[in-house]
């Protein structure tokens, strides 16, 4: 089984009540039913936080026993070092994932202080980000690492 643990940041547990213009009208718990039935094959650890210090601690405590991490830091991505310096601490790849495109709205979210440190950045094409990510993880694991 391929291990990957989903992150999600501040807010991303309102997905479905929240901004559903901006964020869709699944919840996420919903969504993670789907994404395990879709992929038999891995076995998902799945953490939401509002609070970045959780955040950092669930990064580090993935970060080297799992074959991938798919990261959504919600807001802490564009302000937070300490989420980006433990992406960069860790062993387990990670695939930063936004839900909405980011680069289409406030300047604010063009930074990411994870995007260099990941392998790769998936935004603005819904839920569908995580899965993916997922596919990816699935196909290039372990040539990575
Ligand atoms: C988000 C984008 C962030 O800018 C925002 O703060 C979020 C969600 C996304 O998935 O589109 O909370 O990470």
């Amino acid at each position: 089984m391929l291990e990957i643990a989903i992150i999600n940041g501040p807010n991303l547990n309102l997905l479905g009540k929240r901004e559903p213009d901006v964020y869709g009208h699944a919840s996420f718990e919903d969504f993670l039913e789907q994404l395990k039935k879709d992929f038999p094959k891995v076995n998902f650890t799945y953490f939401q936080s509002n609070i970045e210090g959780e955040i950092v601690q669930a990064i580090q405590s993935h970060g080297f026993n799992k074959n991938g991490i798919i990261l959504n830091p919600a807001a802490y991505t564009h302000t937070s070092i300490a989420i980006g310096d433990a992406v960069a601490a860790i062993k387990t790849p990670v695939i930063e994932v936004h839900i909405s495109n980011v680069h289409a709205r406030e300047d604010f979210r063009k930074i990411s202080h994870v995007s260099a440190k990941s392998v790769g950045s998936i935004v603005g094409l819904g839920l569908k980000g995580y899965a993916l990510a997922t596919e990816w993880f699935l196909t290039n694991s372990g040539s990575i690492q």
